[in-house]
């Protein structure tokens, strides 16, 4: 099949959401830190009547109507997650229960784990089933959804929810550049989830940060190498891309993150007259540049103006509801779609950098190759994000407890917070009713 890749996509986040410069306030650090320090403006967040799996239900069912797909018509499933309520079943199988009426369980797939990750896995699987010999012609689905929360102190505030669903085949007008997935991973300890009792992650947050650009660097390089194998050209600069969107756990790691891939490109052609400015850091050898300060200060100062252009606009989301952990990038791509006009992205070519914890990442890239009309109505982000509830930050402290108390129990009624259901959801969304003695999960639709 030609022109593997996108053909619908839709998304979720919570409907409440805590004001970061309240919530500054409120834990009674310096003003700034997360707005400025982090990037961050609103976090979403949900009570324990959301788990992975009712936002994932959400968003499938949601997709389906809005774009009018049949179950039947879904050859392969698969869900990228790393928010784990079941050491056994899996995601995919509750989503399943979408399919009964229409009698398809013909679906291949199931989940992929690794922190942050397992969405592109997830993306890549489907890709490698449509151009396989295993394809039979139907869609392949591809679901990334996380409930992102921290323990409290620094890391609380990158916390956050969501969940994106894309659906793949052929004649797509968002096309998967073939041949050319660089991938980075090792064995690292920076963030991980070793307590099964709890939904907080363990993590170093500096050494996350470092193992995120040193991926970054290894993975842009090798897809750069790939690029010029492919096309036989000359080593391009950044500027190939017309858009770069990144894994955001929080913004103001991917403008650095922006910025790193300036200085890969400064350490291959320091000539350049974009880089005049920077000359100083032309000695520096590769450990100290992921140290400095000052070049990291002013390499953000170079790609200012493009990272102005061709990132920050797409980061919408991801200021606004936090790090969706495996749905991070694809909400940043979701928000490339729906807040660019259509005609002005057609024919673009976008770079992804996909980065999970522990550690695996890649660097790939697609093009725009037919109007994504479509797409663009139904996501519309910017309406969606302005139609949430605020809540204050000692309710957000209330939810937090409640979803550490009734975490892993089983054998009750699942009331939340005392929100009621049209104050807690938006219409259309799945929410848990009760767990049972045999920790059975039961589902209702707003
Ligand atoms: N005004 C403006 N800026 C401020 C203020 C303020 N009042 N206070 C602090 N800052 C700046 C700091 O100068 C620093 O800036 P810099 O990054 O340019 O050096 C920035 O805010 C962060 O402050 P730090 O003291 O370095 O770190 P902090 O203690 O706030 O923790 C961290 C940040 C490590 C990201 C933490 O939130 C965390 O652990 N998060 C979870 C892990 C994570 O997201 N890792 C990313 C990749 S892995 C993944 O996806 C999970």
């Amino acid at each position: 099949p030609q022109n593997v890749g996108i053909l619908a996509v839709e998304i979720y986040f919570p409907k409440r959401y805590v004001d970061q410069a309240e919530l500054e306030k409120f834990d009674g650090v310096s003003t700034g830190r997360y707005t400025i320090g982090l990037g961050q403006t609103r976090m979403g967040f949900c009570d324990d009547r959301e788990d992975v799996n009712s936002i994932a239900l959400t968003t499938v069912q949601n997709l389906t109507e809005k774009y009018n797909i049949s179950y039947k018509d879904i050859g392969y499933l698969e869900v990228g997650t790393e928010t784990i309520i079941d050491k056994s079943k899996s995601v995919k199988s509750v989503l399943m229960q979408l399919f009964t009426e229409s009698g398809n369980t013909d679906v291949g797939g199931i989940d992929s784990k690794n922190a942050c990750y397992g969405g592109t896995n997830a993306l890549f699987n489907a890709l490698n089933w449509v151009e396989s010999s295993s394809w039979d012609g139907r869609y392949a689905l591809v679901v990334a959804a996380d409930i992102a929360v921290y323990a409290s102190g620094p890391a609380r505030p990158t916390g956050g929810a969501g969940c994106v669903a894309l659906l793949i085949g052929k004649d797509a007008p968002i096309v998967f550049d073939r041949g050319l997935r660089a991938t980075h991973m090792i064995h690292t300890w920076d963030f991980y989830k070793p307590d099964l009792s709890s939904e907080f992650p363990v993590v170093d947050g500096q050494l996350s940060n470092s193992c995120y650009l040193k991926s970054l660097d290894v993975c842009y390089n090798r897809y750069v190498e790939k690029l010029i194998a492919k096309e036989q050209i000359e080593r391009p600069t950044i500027n190939y891309f017309d858009y770069m969107l990144f894994h955001a756990p929080y913004c103001k790691l991917v403008q650095k993150s922006y910025a790193r891939l300036f200085y890969n490109d400064f350490v291959y052609n320091s000539e350049d007259p974009c880089f005049k400015d920077v000359q100083q850091f032309k000695n520096m050898n590769a450990e100290e540049s992921l140290q400095s300060k000052e070049l990291e200060k002013a390499f953000i100062g170079v790609s200012k103006p493009s990272y102005t252009k061709k990132v920050l606009p797409y980061l919408m989301a991801a200021t606004q509801v936090g790090n969706m952990y495996c749905a991070s990038l694809y909400i940043c791509l979701a928000t490339l779609l729906s807040n660019v006009a259509p005609e002005e992205l057609l024919g673009k070519r976008v770079g992804m950098f996909s980065y999970g914890s522990g550690l695996a990442s890649s660097f790939f890239s697609f093009q725009i190759v037919k109007p994504i009309d479509q797409i663009h109505k139904i996501l519309d982000i910017k309406n969606r994000l302005d139609s949430r509830v605020k809540s204050s930050p000692e309710k957000f402290n209330e939810v937090m407890l409640l979803r550490e108390e009734t975490h892993n129990k089983n054998d009750f009624d699942v009331v939340g917070d005392g929100s009621s259901v049209e104050e807690a959801f938006f219409k259309g969304t799945y929410y848990l009713e009760k767990i049972d003695e045999k920790w059975r999960r039961f589902y209702k639709r707003r």
